[in-house]
């Protein structure tokens, strides 16, 4: 079946060079067909009728947003934590009182798989309704094998959920990372030690045994994992042929981006306390920053990454919501260029490259992120004049509709 839009006020997309130009064509047409992009551009095409026609009334059409960091399979929430925080307890303070991560756990732990399905759909849909298309989710609100395997499990049927609705299953639209080491698991009492163990040495083989993720990760900071526990993982995770995405140098400045070269990683993400020397071993390498603003507005932090000198260094920059619980409860990728612009110096563009065609090329894809011939057909139709008004408001205007693979999901 083929479908043309058609009265698109500005079809805005990326080019394919690094950097990648964003460029607007006014008073524009978009054809699919079979869930791919035959056309894109003023409307003077010369394929064959379509067979159904929408008429967007001016409306600008995005890219679908490509999220390359969240943790949005998880049960419960946090807001019993919101006194505590009114009262300026930290992140530490609270996580140190049982709270913040081990609150997720101790809550995903308890919900069956039926239950977790459900409310991790639920956050889908939030995602979804703000224009994301394509997402990376990690475990890690486990930290024991049956709760990791059952997070995994669900990451798994929230994909072919998805794939099921967009009438293309085998496009892969959710990236599962498995992050054992986020925290040491209760039982250990501590201990650091038998726990690495566990994760790594009994852990690790059985997730990879059962498929059900593309990527490892683990939490670099003092009191958390250390960078010879990274050297272990991503060791691990090469026998298995599997990728890498590291959250470092959130708290303090570990070393954590040249580590992250080091070890290839695919991703360092977070970053917000990487030195210079950190941004030139990544510009070195291959591996991709992830910036995470959400996370320090959610913690009441002011020390956001340092995105200019990583786009000055001409490194890829990606911006993602990191959706969780506590640190970042936010779904949004619009709320997340809005915070990157205000905050860490990202001009609309950047932001816009930043969580299509960079996010893209994070998780190793070139088929998406653009709206070009060939490239899959996932993207947004926003009732908005200009398309920066998407970088603009905070909490603004959601899209009208958001399609996948030239199918109409939400809206
Ligand atoms: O990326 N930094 C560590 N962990 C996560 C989520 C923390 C949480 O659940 O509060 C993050 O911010
Ligand atoms: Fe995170």
């Amino acid at each position: 079946m083929r479908t043309a839009l058609v009265n698109i006020g500005q079809l805005v997309s990326a080019s394919e060079e690094t950097p990648p130009r964003i460029h607007v064509i006014e008073n524009a047409t978009l054809i699919v067909e079979n869930g791919e992009i035959i056309a894109a551009g003023d409307g003077n095409h010369t394929v064959a009728e379509p067979d159904v026609t929408v008429d967007v009334d001016g409306a600008v059409v995005l890219p679908g947003f490509i999220d390359a960091h969240t943790h949005m399979v998880f049960a419960g929430n946090r807001a019993h934590e919101l006194e505590d925080r009114a009262k300026g307890k930290s992140f530490q303070q609270i996580t140190a009182a049982g709270g913040g991560i081990m609150s997720t756990v101790s809550q995903t732990r308890a919900a069956d798989e039926r239950a977790l399905l459900e409310e991790s759909l639920h956050h889908l849909s939030w995602c979804v309704r703000s224009g994301t298309t394509t997402i990376e989710v990690k475990s890690g609100y486990g930290l024991d094998l049956e709760t990791e395997l059952k997070m995994l499990l669900t990451i798994h049927r929230v994909a072919q959920t998805l794939g099921g609705s967009t009438g293309h299953p085998n496009t892969q639209r959710v990236f599962a990372t498995f992050l054992g080491l986020h925290a040491v698991g209760p039982e250990f009492d501590g201990d650091h030690t038998a726990y690495i163990h566990h994760m790594i040495g009994e852990v690790l083989p059985l997730v990879h045994n059962t498929d059900l993720c593309s990527y490892v990760d683990a939490f670099i900071e003092p009191g958390y994992f250390s960078a010879e526990d990274a050297h272990r993982l991503a060791a691990e995770a090469k026998v298995y042929g599997l990728g890498v995405r590291l959250h470092v140098d959130q708290f303090s400045d570990s070393g954590g981006a040249s580590l992250a070269a080091e070890v290839g990683a695919a991703t360092a993400d977070h970053l917000e306390h990487t030195s210079a020397e950190g941004i030139a071993a990544l510009a070195k390498g291959t591996t991709i920053p992830v910036l995470l603003p959400g996370s320090v507005l959610g913690l009441g932090l002011t020390q956001y990454a340092d995105a200019r000198a990583m786009l000055d260094a001409g490194l890829p920059v990606v911006l993602a919501t990191d959706f969780n619980p506590g640190s970042s409860p936010t779904p949004s990728i619009p709320f997340v260029m809005a915070l990157a612009n205000r905050m860490m110096h990202m001009t609309p563009d950047e932001c816009l490259a930043a969580v299509t065609v960079n996010a893209a090329r994070s998780l190793g894809l070139s088929d998406r992120g653009r709206l070009a011939p060939g490239q899959i057909a996932d993207f947004s139709v926003w009732p908005i004049k200009d398309w920066r008004e998407a970088v603009c408001w905070f909490d603004g205007p959601l899209p009208t509709s958001v399609w996948m693979s030239g199918k109409k999901i939400a809206g």
